[in-house]
Formats: structure tokens, C-alpha cells, sequence
């Protein structure tokens, strides 16, 4: 659990496009960035429960956020300007681990989200795949420079080579194809959160084979962990939010 499960608030800085995706800033305020992976619960204007983001970037005084514009609370993100504020709460959960040798960096659609953070952290440019499903949306490699691109029908698992410390973001078949692929990859997985912070539950999946809140634990795992995500997480599916 965080220290202050209060959220603060923050002023919108700037929201630019990013092919489909919007990076949205944030005026940084006390909050830390967290380690690369980590979270946070960004207020969704007129929604009753925040979502869950990865932090994209961290220039000075600032955190940004690419969002994926895929639902009412997203869109409302989406549709922020500079002066807005909405209510933030983070960093929580665990990221990835820093600790790696060769490390080579897999993201898929809008799960590059957390990749270029990863990327400053880890010292560089670390190699980095990434796929799309469209030229569109692979525009937003540009976050990523130097990265591999491919977009579908080619499939970003076909581009992993062994002998790396893969660390992925992106939906859930393209991490289970990692996993089968690498099973020492960190994978950075996603449920339905409404509290981000341990107390609902509604964010449980089968982890090392017992129902446990991915909120804590992750979202980034080490692959051989993770066992059943899509069983237990409906409890905040199809619900108002
Ligand atoms: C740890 C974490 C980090 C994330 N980081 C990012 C990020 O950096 N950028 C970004 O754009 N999105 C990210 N997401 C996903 C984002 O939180 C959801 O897209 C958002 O909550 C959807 O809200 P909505 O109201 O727009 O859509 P909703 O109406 O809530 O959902 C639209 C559709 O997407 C499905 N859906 C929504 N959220 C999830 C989920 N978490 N897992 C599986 N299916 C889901 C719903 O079932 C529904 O079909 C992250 C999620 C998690 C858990
Ligand atoms: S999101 Fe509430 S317990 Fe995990």
C-alpha cells in the first residue's frame, strides 16, 4: 500500500497526439515517479473511479501518460487541456526490475506506454521491438528511438532473439507468447483496477497459482508467475465505473 492512499491534484501541462494515443502531462507536484512499470490512478472526468496508467515519461517537473483512447474514462483523458486538473495517485505496485544484462524491450499497441521511461532508466537506448496493428498507431515508436517496428501481420514475438533479458508490456496473448518464448522475462500485466492500492479486490488474477491482487504484486511479474489472468478478474467487468 502506498504511503497516502490521498490523491493529489495536478494541473494538465499539455496534451499532444501521438498517432491514435494522446501523451497527456501532468505538473509533477510532490510526486515521485516511481520505478519504471509502476502506476498511477488518474482521475477520469465524470467517471466515479479513476484508471490505471503507466508512467510514459518524466521530463523535469512533469509525468506524462500515454492513453489509449479506448472508453469513456480514457476519452475523457483524452479530452484534457492545459489548466484542467484531475486527481492522481502513484507510484504503486512493482515495476521492473533494473537488474539486467543484456535487457531488450517488447511492447505491443498502447503497452510501449511504459517502455520509454524504462528505456532513460536502463541508461540509454536499450534495443527495443515494438508492434502495431497499423501505421497509424505505429507512429508512436517516434517515443522509442531506434526501435524495430513491425506492424501486422507480422507479429513482435517473430523478432525475439535468445540470449536477452526481454522486458514486456503489451495484451495479454502477445505476454503469454513471450512467456512460452522467455521464461525469465519480466511481463508488465493488466487487470481492471478501482483502487490501485489493495482494497477492492476487484483487480485479482492467478499468480504462482493462488488468487492474488495484481495491484500488489505487480503489474510487473516475472513470467513464470503468472498462471490464469482473464478467470478471476470479472469482478469490475461490465460494471458502471
Ligand atoms: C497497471 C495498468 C497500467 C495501464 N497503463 C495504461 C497506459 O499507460 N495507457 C493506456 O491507455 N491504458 C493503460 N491501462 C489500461 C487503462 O487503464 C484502461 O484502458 C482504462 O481503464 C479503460 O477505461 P475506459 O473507461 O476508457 O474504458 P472502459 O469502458 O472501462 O473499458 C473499455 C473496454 O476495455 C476493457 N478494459 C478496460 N480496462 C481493461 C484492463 N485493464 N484490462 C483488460 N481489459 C480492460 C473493458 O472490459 C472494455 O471492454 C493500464 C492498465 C493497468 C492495469
Ligand atoms: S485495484 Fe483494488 S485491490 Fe487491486
Amino acid at each position: 500500500m502506498p504511503s497516502s492512499v490521498s490523491p493529489s491534484r495536478h494541473r494538465v501541462t499539455g496534451s499532444e497526439w501521438v498517432g491514435p494515443y494522446t501523451l497527456l502531462r501532468l505538473e509533477r507536484g510532490e510526486l515521485e515517479p516511481g520505478a519504471p512499470g509502476q502506476f498511477f490512478m488518474l482521475e477520469a472526468p465524470g467517471r466515479l473511479l479513476p484508471r490505471p496508467f503507466s508512467l510514459c515519461l518524466a521530463p523535469p517537473g512533469e509525468l506524462a501518460f500515454l492513453v489509449d483512447p479506448i472508453g469513456p474514462g480514457t476519452e475523457a483523458l483524452c479530452a484534457l487541456g492545459p489548466g484542467d486538473e484531475i486527481h492522481v495517485l502513484g507510484p504503486l505496485g512493482h515495476g521492473y526490475r533494473l537488474d539486467v544484462e543484456r535487457p531488450l524491450l517488447v511492447g505491443g499497441g498502447i503497452g510501449i506506454a511504459p517502455l520509454p521511461y524504462l528505456a532513460e532508466q536502463l541508461g540509454g537506448s536499450p534495443p527495443a521491438l515494438l508492434g502495431f496493428r497499423s501505421d497509424e498507431h505505429a507512429e508512436a515508436a517516434a517515443l522509442l528511438p531506434g526501435s524495430e517496428v513491425v506492424v501486422d501481420p507480422v507479429l513482435v514475438t517473430e523478432l525475439i532473439e535468445p540470449g536477452y533479458d526481454v522486458m514486456a508490456c503489451g495484451p495479454e496473448p502477445m505476454l503469454h507468447a513471450v512467456a512460452a518464448l522467455c521464461p525469465t522475462a519480466q511481463l508488465a500485466w493488466e487487470a481492471r483496477m478501482a483502487c490501485g492500492y489493495g482494497a477492492c479486490y476487484g483487480c485479482v488474477v492467478e499468480i504462482d497459482g493462488a488468487l492474488k491482487r495484481l495491484c500488489l504484486e505487480g503489474p510487473v511479474l516475472d513470467a513464470a508467475r503468472v498462471t490464469k489472468v482473464r478467470a478471476s478478474n470479472k469482478l469490475l467487468q461490465g460494471a458502471e465505473a
